[in-house]
């Protein structure tokens, strides 16, 4: 069996004269999270609705499981479970009726669906309100039926859309949990975001897109080693500008690579925030500049998006 579970050759999707997708190469491994994270319009949908075989590719393939997106669309769909990014539920239904439809759709029928929906419905947590209509749900609940519907027939590879856009606190958190309950069974899951937390907290592996291109992509240490995997400390200073004599001799202390002073700060970069701190703290007092506060940031998807854009991810 072929460890990879996806492989995507220069996937591209062009809409006259636009190139929405402009040639995506990547692999995801069975049993991974991938999380592709990108600001609006960075062609996150339009990617998966191509692996989704909802959408012909205008050039290139993906090899899901073995089988071609472009020759093969209904072997990838016996596959894959996809979950949209625009709710797909009748509202006039209720959310048993719901899943008992999108299942017969899926050829499935008998006690095993019955069955299963009642797992399905355990696992989303819509138990207690699985006979009433989906127009009494709230958007989390929704949400959460709409990922129900994409794992039905109980797929090797699912697709998420941006599943947590929009919606309350604890649904966001049963939505995570699930997705790494799914990895530990042995899913493997495409996970769409423009939430850098989210990519941060679920992803094995993470691939970043911005116009229509996958600028980087690799584990989340590969990731941040790109923008040099240096911390930044801020300190904050009492009533004086901390003064240049002081930047400067910041500056001079072992492992710190730069020391910048502006009106309020003297801002600090360094491989490793912990090692220079007492340093820091002995050379201030000597100085007789009192710190206030002093800010810790580490590395993040965030700081990789910046780096390699020049934008923030979210604007
Ligand atoms: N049918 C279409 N015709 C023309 N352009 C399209 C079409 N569908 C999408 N696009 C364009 O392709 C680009 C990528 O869109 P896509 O929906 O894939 O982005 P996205 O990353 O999913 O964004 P969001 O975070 O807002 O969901 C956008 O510029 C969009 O306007
Ligand atoms: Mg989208």
């Amino acid at each position: 069996m072929n460890e990879l579970i996806l492989k995507s050759t220069q996937l591209k999707k062009r809409y006259g004269d636009f190139e929405a997708v402009k040639g995506i190469d990547f692999e995801i491994g069975r049993g991974q999270v991938f999380s592709l994270l990108g600001p609006n319009g960075a062609g996150k949908s339009t990617t998966i609705s191509m692996l989704s075989c909802l959408l012909k590719p205008s050039d290139g393939d993906a090899l899901i499981d073995g089988h071609s997106v472009v020759n093969n669309p209904n072997g990838v769909k016996s596959v894959i479970g996809y979950v949209p990014q625009d709710l797909a539920l009748y509202d006039k239904l209720t959310a048993k009726h719901n899943l008992k439809f999108w299942g017969t759709m899926a050829g499935m029928g008998g006690p095993d669906l019955t069955k299963r929906i009642d797992e399905l419905l355990e696992r989303v947590e819509l138990t207690d309100r699985a006979s009433e209509r989906v127009e009494t749900f709230s958007g989390g609940m929704k949400r959460r039926l709409n990922i129900a519907v994409g794992l039905l027939h109980k797929p090797k590879l699912v697709f998420m859309d941006e599943p947590t856009v929009g919606i309350d606190p604890q649904s966001r958190r049963r939505i995570l949990d699930m997705v790494k309950e799914l990895r530990d069974e042995g899913m493997s899951v495409l996970y769409t975001t423009h939430y850098m937390e989210e990519a941060e907290e679920l992803s094995d592996f993470v691939g970043i897109i911005d116009h229509g291109s996958m600028i980087a992509q690799g584990t989340q240490a590969e990731l941040r080693r790109t923008v040099g995997e240096q911390d930044t400390l801020r300190l904050h200073f009492d009533e004086s500008a901390p003064t240049a004599a002081l930047s400067e001799k910041i500056g001079q202390l072992e492992f710190v690579t730069t020391a910048t002073a502006n009106e309020s700060e003297i801002v600090v970069t360094v491989p490793e925030a912990a090692a220079v701190l007492p340093e820091l703290m002995s050379v201030t007092a000597e100085e007789n500049q009192r710190v206030r506060s002093i800010d810790i940031e580490e590395p993040n998807l965030e700081a990789v998006f910046l780096h390699l854009t020049g934008r923030a991810l979210r604007e």
